[in-house]
Protein backbone atom coordinates (compact mmCIF):
# COMPACT_ATOMS: atom_id res chain seq x y z
CA UNK A 1 0.00 0.00 0.00
CA UNK A 2 1.50 3.61 -0.55
CA UNK A 3 1.77 6.07 1.93
CA UNK A 4 -0.59 8.76 2.90
CA UNK A 5 0.47 12.67 3.08
CA UNK A 6 0.61 12.18 6.90
CA UNK A 7 2.84 9.07 7.07
CA UNK A 8 5.16 10.34 3.91
CA UNK A 9 6.02 13.93 6.16
CA UNK A 10 6.47 11.92 9.34
CA UNK A 11 9.15 9.99 8.23
CA UNK A 12 11.10 12.27 5.44
CA UNK A 13 14.51 12.98 7.00
CA UNK A 14 14.34 16.40 4.67
CA UNK A 15 14.41 20.13 5.81
CA UNK A 16 10.82 21.35 3.98
CA UNK A 17 8.13 20.67 1.70
CA UNK A 18 6.06 23.89 0.37
CA UNK A 19 3.04 22.80 -0.90
CA UNK A 20 0.38 25.12 -2.47
CA UNK A 21 -2.79 23.90 -4.61
CA UNK A 22 -3.44 26.11 -7.57
CA UNK A 23 -7.17 25.93 -8.13
CA UNK A 24 -6.90 27.34 -12.06
CA UNK A 25 -4.96 24.55 -12.86
CA UNK A 26 -6.42 21.64 -10.46
CA UNK A 27 -2.70 21.07 -9.62
CA UNK A 28 -0.37 20.46 -6.30
CA UNK A 29 2.99 22.56 -6.77
CA UNK A 30 5.75 20.65 -4.42
CA UNK A 31 8.39 21.87 -3.30
CA UNK A 32 11.06 19.48 -1.45
CA UNK A 33 13.75 21.00 0.55
CA UNK A 34 16.02 18.28 1.72
CA UNK A 35 19.14 19.37 2.74
CA UNK A 36 21.03 23.09 2.16
CA UNK A 37 23.97 22.13 4.41
CA UNK A 38 26.11 22.73 1.83
CA UNK A 39 24.13 25.77 0.03
CA UNK A 40 20.73 26.44 -1.11
CA UNK A 41 18.46 23.91 -2.39
CA UNK A 42 18.86 23.09 -6.39
CA UNK A 43 16.90 20.70 -8.34
CA UNK A 44 14.41 20.55 -11.39
CA UNK A 45 10.98 20.62 -11.90
CA UNK A 46 9.21 17.74 -12.81
CA UNK A 47 5.99 18.08 -14.26
CA UNK A 48 3.51 15.17 -14.42
CA UNK A 49 0.16 13.15 -13.70
CA UNK A 50 0.24 10.87 -11.02
CA UNK A 51 -2.43 8.87 -9.43
CA UNK A 52 -2.67 10.63 -6.01
CA UNK A 53 -1.34 14.03 -4.45
CA UNK A 54 0.88 11.71 -2.25
CA UNK A 55 2.23 9.54 -5.36
CA UNK A 56 3.28 13.26 -6.35
CA UNK A 57 4.95 14.04 -2.83
CA UNK A 58 6.85 10.69 -2.62
CA UNK A 59 8.29 11.55 -5.41
CA UNK A 60 9.11 14.61 -4.86
CA UNK A 61 10.83 13.84 -1.03
CA UNK A 62 12.53 10.41 -3.04
CA UNK A 63 13.86 12.70 -5.61
CA UNK A 64 15.16 16.01 -3.55
CA UNK A 65 16.88 13.53 -1.38
CA UNK A 66 18.69 12.48 -4.59
CA UNK A 67 19.58 15.92 -5.31
CA UNK A 68 20.95 16.25 -2.04
CA UNK A 69 23.49 13.51 -2.98
CA UNK A 70 24.38 14.00 -6.77
CA UNK A 71 25.30 17.88 -5.51
CA UNK A 72 27.45 16.52 -2.90
CA UNK A 73 29.24 13.58 -4.57
CA UNK A 74 29.61 16.09 -7.25
CA UNK A 75 31.45 18.63 -5.27
CA UNK A 76 29.10 21.28 -6.20
CA UNK A 77 28.44 24.56 -3.82
CA UNK A 78 24.61 23.22 -3.38
CA UNK A 79 22.15 21.41 -1.31
CA UNK A 80 19.32 19.23 -2.76
CA UNK A 81 15.73 19.67 -3.54
CA UNK A 82 13.67 18.91 -6.12
CA UNK A 83 9.67 19.79 -7.63
CA UNK A 84 6.61 18.27 -8.41
CA UNK A 85 3.94 20.34 -10.47
CA UNK A 86 1.23 17.36 -10.63
CA UNK A 87 -0.99 18.46 -13.13
CA UNK A 88 -4.75 16.56 -14.21
CA UNK A 89 -3.02 16.66 -17.59
CA UNK A 90 0.42 18.54 -19.57
CA UNK A 91 -0.79 22.11 -19.87
CA UNK A 92 0.23 23.83 -23.04
CA UNK A 93 0.09 27.21 -24.01
CA UNK A 94 -1.57 29.81 -21.66
CA UNK A 95 -2.53 27.82 -19.17
CA UNK A 96 1.04 26.04 -19.15
CA UNK A 97 2.33 30.04 -18.68
CA UNK A 98 0.10 31.05 -16.56
CA UNK A 99 0.66 27.81 -14.36
CA UNK A 100 4.29 28.39 -14.53
CA UNK A 101 4.07 32.05 -13.24
CA UNK A 102 2.59 30.91 -10.66
CA UNK A 103 5.08 28.65 -9.29
CA UNK A 104 7.82 31.17 -10.64
CA UNK A 105 6.22 33.36 -7.15
CA UNK A 106 6.21 30.37 -5.48
CA UNK A 107 9.75 29.98 -5.98
CA UNK A 108 10.74 33.08 -5.10
CA UNK A 109 8.65 33.10 -1.92
CA UNK A 110 11.44 31.32 -0.67
CA UNK A 111 14.07 33.47 -1.75
CA UNK A 112 16.76 30.80 -2.23
CA UNK A 113 16.07 28.18 -0.37
CA UNK A 114 15.01 26.47 -3.82
CA UNK A 115 16.39 26.88 -7.00
CA UNK A 116 15.15 25.24 -9.51
CA UNK A 117 15.99 23.93 -13.37
CA UNK A 118 14.36 21.72 -16.09
CA UNK A 119 13.36 18.23 -15.44
CA UNK A 120 10.93 15.33 -17.00
CA UNK A 121 8.33 17.38 -19.07
CA UNK A 122 10.34 21.11 -18.81
CA UNK A 123 12.26 22.48 -20.93
CA UNK A 124 14.88 25.48 -21.33
CA UNK A 125 11.75 27.73 -22.62
CA UNK A 126 9.63 26.75 -19.46
CA UNK A 127 12.66 28.11 -17.54
CA UNK A 128 12.80 31.21 -18.99
CA UNK A 129 9.17 31.44 -18.12
CA UNK A 130 9.97 31.06 -14.52
CA UNK A 131 12.51 33.43 -14.84
CA UNK A 132 10.08 36.29 -16.14
CA UNK A 133 9.91 36.00 -12.36
CA UNK A 134 12.48 34.74 -10.34
CA UNK A 135 15.89 34.50 -10.41
CA UNK A 136 16.99 31.48 -8.61
CA UNK A 137 16.41 29.25 -12.15
CA UNK A 138 18.90 27.15 -13.81
CA UNK A 139 18.97 26.15 -17.21
CA UNK A 140 16.84 29.23 -19.12
CA UNK A 141 17.89 29.75 -23.43
CA UNK A 142 20.99 31.30 -23.69
CA UNK A 143 18.91 33.84 -25.68
CA UNK A 144 17.46 34.45 -21.89
CA UNK A 145 20.85 34.46 -20.33
CA UNK A 146 20.72 30.18 -19.32
CA UNK A 147 23.41 27.63 -20.37
CA UNK A 148 20.27 26.00 -22.61
CA UNK A 149 19.55 22.03 -21.95
CA UNK A 150 21.40 20.06 -19.68
CA UNK A 151 20.68 17.03 -21.18
CA UNK A 152 23.76 16.89 -23.89
CA UNK A 153 26.25 17.11 -21.28
CA UNK A 154 24.49 14.12 -18.80
CA UNK A 155 25.23 12.21 -21.50
CA UNK A 156 28.45 13.18 -21.58
CA UNK A 157 28.96 12.18 -18.11
CA UNK A 158 26.79 9.14 -19.03
CA UNK A 159 29.59 8.53 -21.52
CA UNK A 160 32.27 8.48 -18.74
CA UNK A 161 30.36 6.39 -16.31
CA UNK A 162 29.84 3.95 -18.60
CA UNK A 163 33.25 3.51 -19.32
CA UNK A 164 34.70 3.34 -16.01
CA UNK A 165 31.94 0.79 -15.33
CA UNK A 166 33.20 -1.14 -17.95
CA UNK A 167 36.76 -0.90 -16.92
CA UNK A 168 35.78 -2.11 -13.50
CA UNK A 169 33.35 -4.97 -14.63
CA UNK A 170 35.60 -6.26 -17.80
CA UNK A 171 39.13 -4.91 -17.13
CA UNK A 172 39.01 -2.17 -20.14
CA UNK A 173 36.97 0.82 -20.12
CA UNK A 174 37.16 0.43 -24.30
CA UNK A 175 33.45 0.38 -25.97
CA UNK A 176 34.31 -1.72 -29.70
CA UNK A 177 32.34 -4.31 -29.37
CA UNK A 178 30.83 -4.07 -26.36
CA UNK A 179 26.59 -4.34 -26.63
CA UNK A 180 24.63 -1.57 -24.65
CA UNK A 181 21.46 -1.32 -24.47
CA UNK A 182 19.94 2.07 -24.08
CA UNK A 183 16.54 2.70 -22.90
CA UNK A 184 15.08 6.11 -23.61
CA UNK A 185 15.88 7.86 -27.00
CA UNK A 186 15.31 11.43 -25.68
CA UNK A 187 18.05 14.24 -24.50
CA UNK A 188 19.92 11.91 -23.25
CA UNK A 189 19.78 8.72 -24.50
CA UNK A 190 19.93 10.25 -27.74
CA UNK A 191 22.99 12.08 -27.70
CA UNK A 192 24.50 9.27 -25.51
CA UNK A 193 24.00 7.09 -28.36
CA UNK A 194 26.33 8.84 -30.58
CA UNK A 195 29.15 8.93 -28.27
CA UNK A 196 29.00 4.92 -27.72
CA UNK A 197 28.73 4.81 -31.63
CA UNK A 198 31.94 7.08 -32.14
CA UNK A 199 33.71 4.83 -29.44
CA UNK A 200 32.36 1.43 -31.92
CA UNK A 201 30.02 -0.34 -29.29
CA UNK A 202 26.95 -2.30 -30.89
CA UNK A 203 23.78 -0.55 -30.07
CA UNK A 204 20.47 -1.79 -28.84
CA UNK A 205 18.18 0.47 -28.17
CA UNK A 206 14.49 1.29 -27.01
CA UNK A 207 11.59 3.83 -26.74
CA UNK A 208 7.91 3.85 -26.20
CA UNK A 209 8.18 6.34 -29.30
CA UNK A 210 8.27 4.15 -32.39
CA UNK A 211 9.62 6.71 -34.56
CA UNK A 212 12.64 7.35 -32.27
CA UNK A 213 13.78 4.08 -32.34
CA UNK A 214 13.02 3.95 -36.46
CA UNK A 215 15.71 7.16 -36.22
CA UNK A 216 17.98 5.48 -34.18
CA UNK A 217 18.14 2.08 -36.67
CA UNK A 218 18.21 4.70 -39.56
CA UNK A 219 20.90 7.26 -37.97
CA UNK A 220 23.08 5.69 -35.84
CA UNK A 221 22.68 2.19 -36.70
CA UNK A 222 21.13 0.33 -33.85
CA UNK A 223 18.91 -2.37 -33.33
CA UNK A 224 15.53 -1.90 -31.90
CA UNK A 225 14.58 -3.98 -28.62
CA UNK A 226 10.73 -4.58 -27.55
CA UNK A 227 9.98 -2.20 -24.96
CA UNK A 228 8.83 -5.50 -22.47
CA UNK A 229 12.35 -7.41 -23.33
CA UNK A 230 14.39 -4.01 -22.39
CA UNK A 231 15.81 -5.36 -19.15
CA UNK A 232 15.94 -9.04 -20.06
CA UNK A 233 17.88 -8.64 -23.24
CA UNK A 234 21.62 -9.66 -23.18
CA UNK A 235 24.05 -7.15 -23.04
CA UNK A 236 27.27 -6.03 -21.62
CA UNK A 237 25.69 -2.83 -20.52
CA UNK A 238 21.84 -1.36 -19.58
CA UNK A 239 21.77 2.02 -19.84
CA UNK A 240 18.29 3.42 -18.39
CA UNK A 241 17.88 6.79 -19.75
CA UNK A 242 14.13 6.52 -19.60
CA UNK A 243 12.23 6.46 -16.34
CA UNK A 244 13.28 5.16 -12.56
CA UNK A 245 11.96 2.60 -10.30
CA UNK A 246 13.01 -0.16 -12.86
CA UNK A 247 15.64 -2.24 -11.19
CA UNK A 248 13.52 -4.37 -8.51
CA UNK A 249 13.46 -7.59 -7.03
CA UNK A 250 11.03 -9.05 -9.70
CA UNK A 251 12.64 -7.27 -12.53
CA UNK A 252 16.51 -7.90 -10.97
CA UNK A 253 16.73 -12.03 -11.76
CA UNK A 254 15.71 -11.17 -15.23
CA UNK A 255 18.99 -9.11 -16.19
CA UNK A 256 21.37 -10.39 -19.03
CA UNK A 257 24.05 -7.91 -18.58
CA UNK A 258 27.09 -7.07 -16.51
CA UNK A 259 26.64 -3.41 -16.16
CA UNK A 260 23.89 -1.19 -15.14
CA UNK A 261 25.09 2.47 -16.21
CA UNK A 262 22.23 5.02 -17.17
CA UNK A 263 20.72 8.33 -16.46
CA UNK A 264 17.52 7.46 -15.17
CA UNK A 265 17.02 9.21 -11.61
CA UNK A 266 16.04 6.65 -8.89
CA UNK A 267 16.53 3.78 -10.63
CA UNK A 268 16.13 1.44 -7.83
CA UNK A 269 12.89 0.77 -6.36
CA UNK A 270 14.00 0.45 -2.79
CA UNK A 271 17.33 0.37 -1.24
CA UNK A 272 17.89 -2.68 -1.17
CA UNK A 273 17.85 -3.43 -4.92
CA UNK A 274 21.55 -2.47 -4.65
CA UNK A 275 22.27 -5.40 -2.47
CA UNK A 276 20.37 -7.73 -4.80
CA UNK A 277 22.66 -6.11 -8.07
CA UNK A 278 25.84 -7.36 -6.17
CA UNK A 279 24.58 -10.12 -5.69
CA UNK A 280 23.84 -10.54 -9.41
CA UNK A 281 27.46 -9.84 -9.78
CA UNK A 282 25.90 -6.79 -11.78
CA UNK A 283 27.99 -3.23 -11.93
CA UNK A 284 25.78 -0.49 -10.71
CA UNK A 285 26.76 3.22 -11.68
CA UNK A 286 24.99 4.59 -8.76
CA UNK A 287 22.49 6.69 -10.80
CA UNK A 288 22.79 9.79 -8.89
CA UNK A 289 26.52 10.20 -9.30
CA UNK A 290 26.71 9.09 -13.19
CA UNK A 291 23.72 11.69 -13.97
CA UNK A 292 25.52 14.45 -12.51
CA UNK A 293 26.70 15.68 -15.49
CA UNK A 294 23.26 18.09 -15.75
CA UNK A 295 23.92 19.46 -12.71
CA UNK A 296 28.21 20.27 -13.36
CA UNK A 297 26.38 22.01 -16.55
CA UNK A 298 23.83 24.14 -15.41
CA UNK A 299 26.02 25.08 -12.12
CA UNK A 300 29.69 24.88 -13.68
CA UNK A 301 28.67 27.34 -16.37
CA UNK A 302 25.72 29.79 -14.88
CA UNK A 303 27.28 29.77 -11.03
CA UNK A 304 30.90 29.08 -11.37
CA UNK A 305 32.28 30.32 -14.16
CA UNK A 306 34.03 27.61 -16.13
CA UNK A 307 35.31 27.71 -19.13
CA UNK A 308 34.20 24.64 -21.85
CA UNK A 309 37.63 22.84 -20.85
CA UNK A 310 37.09 23.18 -16.93
CA UNK A 311 33.49 21.58 -17.35
CA UNK A 312 34.75 18.96 -19.85
CA UNK A 313 37.16 17.69 -17.39
CA UNK A 314 34.18 17.54 -14.65
CA UNK A 315 32.30 15.65 -16.80
CA UNK A 316 35.55 13.07 -17.10
CA UNK A 317 35.94 13.21 -13.60
CA UNK A 318 31.63 11.36 -13.50
CA UNK A 319 33.96 8.53 -14.42
CA UNK A 320 37.28 8.78 -11.70
CA UNK A 321 34.25 9.46 -9.05
CA UNK A 322 32.61 6.15 -10.08
CA UNK A 323 35.97 3.94 -10.59
CA UNK A 324 36.52 5.57 -6.41
CA UNK A 325 33.38 4.06 -6.07
CA UNK A 326 33.87 0.98 -7.02
CA UNK A 327 36.78 0.35 -5.46
CA UNK A 328 35.53 1.31 -2.30
CA UNK A 329 32.40 -1.24 -2.56
CA UNK A 330 34.80 -3.64 -2.90
CA UNK A 331 37.24 -3.05 -0.41
CA UNK A 332 34.63 -2.51 1.96
CA UNK A 333 32.03 -5.30 1.35
CA UNK A 334 29.59 -2.54 0.49
CA UNK A 335 27.18 -1.98 -2.74
CA UNK A 336 27.64 0.97 -5.09
CA UNK A 337 24.81 2.40 -3.73
CA UNK A 338 26.40 2.89 -0.18
CA UNK A 339 29.65 3.33 -0.81
CA UNK A 340 28.58 6.65 -3.00
CA UNK A 341 26.96 7.57 -0.59
CA UNK A 342 28.93 7.36 2.10
CA UNK A 343 31.37 9.64 0.04
CA UNK A 344 28.42 12.31 -0.09
CA UNK A 345 27.59 11.86 3.50
CA UNK A 346 31.25 12.14 4.06
CA UNK A 347 31.14 15.98 2.42
CA UNK A 348 27.63 16.76 3.84
CA UNK A 349 28.86 15.93 7.61
CA UNK A 350 32.10 17.92 6.80
CA UNK A 351 30.07 21.12 6.81
CA UNK A 352 27.79 20.72 9.60
CA UNK A 353 28.83 23.43 12.24
CA UNK A 354 29.59 21.10 14.78
CA UNK A 355 31.47 18.41 12.14
CA UNK A 356 29.57 15.66 13.77
CA UNK A 357 28.80 12.39 11.51
CA UNK A 358 24.85 11.83 10.39
CA UNK A 359 23.58 8.62 12.98
CA UNK A 360 23.39 5.74 10.67
CA UNK A 361 20.39 5.60 8.21
CA UNK A 362 18.03 2.98 8.82
CA UNK A 363 17.87 0.69 5.29
CA UNK A 364 14.74 0.79 3.77
P1 LIG B 1 13.45 12.93 -22.20
O1 LIG B 1 12.07 13.16 -21.72
O2 LIG B 1 14.05 13.84 -23.20
O3 LIG B 1 13.57 11.45 -22.81
C1 LIG B 1 13.02 10.32 -22.23
C2 LIG B 1 12.84 9.28 -23.32
O4 LIG B 1 12.40 8.06 -22.72
C3 LIG B 1 11.79 9.66 -24.36
O5 LIG B 1 12.29 9.37 -25.64
C4 LIG B 1 10.60 8.77 -24.01
O6 LIG B 1 9.80 8.45 -25.15
C5 LIG B 1 11.30 7.55 -23.45
N1 LIG B 1 10.52 6.72 -22.54
C6 LIG B 1 9.65 7.11 -21.58
N2 LIG B 1 9.17 6.05 -20.91
C7 LIG B 1 9.78 4.97 -21.45
C8 LIG B 1 9.74 3.59 -21.18
N3 LIG B 1 8.96 3.09 -20.22
N4 LIG B 1 10.52 2.75 -21.91
C9 LIG B 1 11.32 3.25 -22.88
N5 LIG B 1 11.39 4.55 -23.19
C10 LIG B 1 10.64 5.39 -22.49
O7 LIG B 1 14.35 12.85 -20.87
P2 LIG B 1 15.92 13.06 -20.75
O8 LIG B 1 16.22 14.49 -20.48
O9 LIG B 1 16.58 12.36 -21.86
O10 LIG B 1 16.23 12.30 -19.37
C11 LIG B 1 16.26 10.89 -19.33
C12 LIG B 1 16.35 10.43 -17.89
O11 LIG B 1 17.53 10.97 -17.30
C13 LIG B 1 15.19 10.90 -17.02
O12 LIG B 1 14.91 9.90 -16.06
C14 LIG B 1 15.75 12.14 -16.31
O13 LIG B 1 15.13 12.37 -15.05
C15 LIG B 1 17.20 11.73 -16.13
N6 LIG B 1 18.12 12.85 -16.02
C16 LIG B 1 18.12 13.82 -16.97
C17 LIG B 1 19.00 14.88 -16.86
C18 LIG B 1 19.02 15.96 -17.88
O14 LIG B 1 19.86 16.86 -17.72
N7 LIG B 1 18.19 15.91 -18.91
C19 LIG B 1 19.93 15.01 -15.73
C20 LIG B 1 19.86 13.89 -14.80
C21 LIG B 1 18.97 12.87 -14.95
N1 LIG C 1 16.98 17.74 -13.42
C1 LIG C 1 18.34 17.47 -13.73
C2 LIG C 1 18.95 16.52 -12.68
O1 LIG C 1 18.24 15.76 -12.06
C3 LIG C 1 19.14 18.73 -13.97
C4 LIG C 1 19.23 19.71 -12.82
C5 LIG C 1 20.32 19.67 -11.96
C6 LIG C 1 18.27 20.70 -12.62
C7 LIG C 1 20.45 20.60 -10.93
C8 LIG C 1 18.39 21.61 -11.58
C9 LIG C 1 19.49 21.57 -10.76
O2 LIG C 1 20.14 16.41 -12.49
Amino acid sequence: MTSSIEELLAKWDGEAVVTRYDAQHDAYLFIGVHSTALGGAAGGTRMRIYERPADALADTMRLAEGMTFKMAAAGLPAGGGKAVLAVPRLPIGTQRRDLLLRYADLIESLHGTYRTGPDMNTSAADMDVIGERTQHVFGRTPEHGGAGSSAPDTAVGVYHGIRAACAHAFGSPELAGRSVLVQGLGGVGRVLLDLLARDGARLLVTDIDPDRVAEAQRAAGATPVAMEDALSTPCDVLSPCAVGGLLTAQSIPALRCRVVAGAANNQLAVRDDARRLTEAGIVYAPDFVINSGGALHLFGLELLGWSAEELAAKLAGVGATLTEIFRTADAQGLTTRDAAEALAQGRLDAARPSAQPSPPRPSA
